[in-house]
């Protein structure tokens, strides 16, 4: 069954329980300046989820585009893409658990004909926001389904798409351990304060992804086997030369930025510095960095595109703005392509230069390449390398942090904790905050912000949003999770990107606040990553152990805690 098919069938299946099948909204969103693209099924229906009536009726259906900025440095294994389509259907106040359960239950096994012995599912464990979904687990139980497992928000709660908005605990089907849809039940909308509240009726959202399941039906482990991504594997590999099998992340990172880029283009946006824009950008830049790997030294983003456009098992003829937009589509990458390979040429050269003069390139000199021609600092390394030289990272690193302090404006300079003191303990408490914020986080929820932290040389204090007092099991979490990070030796690291970079990457950031166009990102170990001007050490094994004080109310819907290094 190729994805044509299996689209088919899930809107035939759906409109046969009575919905209505919709178009895919664009993936620019409307009206939610809170995300540059629709992530998710249900995020162009937010209006609907949240009581407005829809209409063509409570039970919708349909195949939405999807952006996940968030997965972009991820694309290169066999399953992250930045763009991909989602199969939903949604109850807005009808049906709830047990329809929306028999439904994904019945098109899995009977439709599709997946064995139910291979299905595995996670229901919500309950907190303080919901309780344990038991229902959810009776009916799967009544389906003949045994392999049950009940986890944390972390794991099934979904949304909101943006900051705010419907979200819920939810039920995932795994196939062979591996996730292939997800039954939301919406029942809350999260405030900008991030309270909870219980929407007038509750809904269901569902999202299935399309590549994965294709990948499924055709018995591919690897979802760039299947016949959506073949005709633009081929035609790289007719470009380059190369073998998928012998290599396969460039040949992903290429289909699927590409892919992006054409989709994107198709719903308006063009390359720009910031925003949706840069995110195009990006993807398009990422992609020829690749091809450049793979040995493809002429313009190619045109040629990867026409394959998209044309591909019949999935998108010819099903996405009209694909066609109607051809011209522009290829203009625009052809342009960028075109300007990128210059800059790449000329920074080339110019590091060619200087080898050659003085067998040496400093850090300098590549921050100053950097800086003129937007040249990677990837490229900086791999033609030093070539040389048998290699690039002094640190003296880069330095020119690029003096750089961005003297462009960065004096009030934007104060945006986190404003520290003025340095030394070395504030230095350790202040890289414990970002693991107690992280730490708060996984214990209590997402909704956990920070709304306020001061540091002395004796202790730190963290204010946040969240409005129960914490117990005691909960403190204790927090205070193991924290330790465990410290006696993990997790590595701090820091890097300089633009803020819409960061905000992509999913950076922790204040809500509100107004940052400068580039900001540092502070990045511990697996555990943290927070925009910050820092200062941190450089390994949590130097912060002893840590230990909370005391827990307090720090006013309506906000928490206090004090906390020691000893
Ligand atoms: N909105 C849910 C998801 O994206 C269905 O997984």
């Amino acid at each position: 069954m190729n994805a044509r098919e299996l689209k088919n069938k899930f809107i035939e299946f759906f409109v046969s329980q009575g919905h209505v099948e919709i178009p895919s909204a664009s993936l620019v969103p409307e009206n939610d300046p809170t995300t540059l693209f629709i992530s998710a099924g249900m995020h162009p229906l937010v209006p609907y989820l949240l009581g407005t009536p829809h209409p063509l009726g409570k039970r919708l259906v349909d195949v939405q585009k999807c952006v996940r900025t968030g997965d972009i440095e991820e694309v290169g294994d066999t399953y992250h893409h930045t763009f991909f389509e989602m199969l939903g259907n949604w109850s807005l106040g009808d049906y709830f658990k047990e329809d929306a359960i028999k439904f994904s239950y019945q098109f899995l096994t009977s439709v599709l004909g997946f064995d139910p012995k291979r299905l595995s599912v996670t229901v919500f464990a309950g907190d303080q926001n919901a309780p344990k979904d038991e229902e959810s687990s009776k009916i799967w139980q009544s389906l003949g389904i045994t392999n049950i497992s009940y986890l944390p928000k972390e794991n099934n709660w979904w949304g909101p798409a943006g900051t705010t908005g419907p979200c819920g605990p939810d039920t995932e089907m795994f196939l062979d351990g591996v996730e292939v849809w997800n039954d939301v039940f919406m029942q809350y909308n999260k405030t900008a304060d991030g309270k909870f509240e219980l929407l007038p009726k509750p809904n269901v959202d569902t999202g299935m992804g399309v590549e994965r399941t294709v990948a499924f039906l055709n018995g591919f482990n690897d979802d760039y086997l299947s016949s959506i991504w073949q005709p633009i594997i081929k035609k790289i590999e007719e470009l380059s030369n190369k073998e998928y099998s012998q290599d396969p992340k460039p040949f992903r990172v290429i289909a699927d930025h590409i892919r992006t880029a054409v989709f994107m283009i198709a719903d308006g946006v063009e390359p720009s510095n910031k925003e949706a824009g840069y995110v195009l950008r990006r993807v398009i830049r990422r992609s020829i960095r690749q091809a450049k790997l793979l040995g493809i030294n002429t313009n190619f983003t045109k040629i990867i595109a026409q394959a998209v456009i044309d591909n019949k098992d999935n998108y010819a003829g099903i996405y009209p703005e694909l066609n109607d937009n051809q011209n522009k589509i290829f203009e625009i990458l052809e342009n960028e392509e075109t300007k990128f390979r210059k800059t790449l040429d000329r920074g080339l050269n110019e590091i060619n230069k200087l080898i050659t003069r003085q067998h040496n390139v400093s850090g300098k000199e590549a921050f100053d390449l950097y800086q003129s021609f937007g040249f990677p600092v990837e490229m900086i390394q791999e033609e030093l390398q070539k040389n048998n030289l290699s690039l002094n990272l640190e003296e880069f690193n330095q020119c690029k942090d003096e750089h961005i302090k003297q462009s960065q404006t004096l009030s934007a300079g104060k945006f986190k904790s404003g520290l003025a003191d340095h030394s070395e303990i504030i230095t350790k408490y202040h890289t414990t905050t970002h693991l107690l914020h992280a730490s708060l986080r996984k214990v209590l929820g997402d909704h956990v912000q920070q709304s306020g932290s001061n540091i002395t040389a004796e202790r730190l204090r963290f204010d946040f949003s969240h409005d129960q007092k914490l117990t005691e099991e909960q403190l204790k979490q927090i205070t193991d999770l924290v330790n465990d990070q410290i006696s993990r030796k997790l590595v701090v690291t820091k890097e300089t990107m633009p803020f819409v970079q960061a905000q992509a990457e999913n950076a922790l950031a204040f809500f509100g606040t107004k940052y400068p166009e580039i900001v540092s990102v502070y990045t511990i170990g697996d555990f943290s990553k927070e925009v910050c001007t820092g200062p941190h050490i450089e390994n949590t094994q130097i912060l002893g152990k840590f230990e909370i004080i005391k827990e307090e109310s720090a006013g309506s819907g906000k928490r206090r805690v004090y906390a020691i290094l000893h």
